[in-house]
């Protein structure tokens, strides 16, 4: 790949991937010549529902066909993966007002600790605005239908954490 094609890095929790964030991927590897989906390792406050393994492996598996795709995982500062990533910007996707302040405090503060990499926001196609890992997550525990909102893989996957919860508490 040449020097100068522009990287861009999708970063989040992941936990799980949903259709909106494959609809931001998909939409940033057309803008970008490379996207890195760069998974989160620190645990923040909530323990996660998938290992990083796990939400690594699914994010491969459903973009295996996206050649200039790839999936990382980071930990520590955000702008200093993607300094080591020697990438021109950091992708975010916006779904709705309500993002808007966390991700513009995110933004600007990461303008402030690396100037030279800048936060673009994409708007996900509006089918999917109201689509968030917690509350897929919550859906799937209390047994309700995913289908639509998350590729049938990670649908395959909350099933099968469903069934070990409910089967440890049985
Ligand atoms: O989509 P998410 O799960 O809300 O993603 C949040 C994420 C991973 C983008 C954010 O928590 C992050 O960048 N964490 C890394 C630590 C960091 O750089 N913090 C300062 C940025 S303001």
């Amino acid at each position: 790949m040449a020097s100068d094609a522009r990287l861009a890095v999708y970063p989040g929790s992941f936990d799980p991937l949903t259709n909106g964030h494959v609809d931001i991927i998909l939409r940033g590897a057309q803008l970008f010549d490379r996207i890195v989906v760069a998974v989160l390792k620190n645990a923040g406050k909530e323990p996660p529902l998938f290992t990083v393994d796990e939400r690594v492996a699914m994010i491969r598996d459903v973009l295996v066909d996206q050649k200039n795709v790839e999936v990382d995982t980071f930990d520590g500062l955000l702008v200093d993966y993607v300094r080591r990533k020697k990438g021109h910007a950091i992708v975010r996707g916006l779904r709705a007002v309500s993002d808007f302040e966390y991700e513009m405090q995110m933004a600007l503060m990461n303008r402030h600790l690396t100037p030279g990499v800048e936060t673009v926001f994409m708007m996900p196609s509006e089918q999917y605005t109201y689509v968030s890992s917690r509350l897929v997550k919550e859906v799937a525990a209390l047994g309700g239908s995913v289908k639509g909102l998350v590729p049938p893989i990670v649908a395959e996957q909350l099933t099968g954490k469903r069934t070990a919860s409910t089967r440890r508490r049985a």
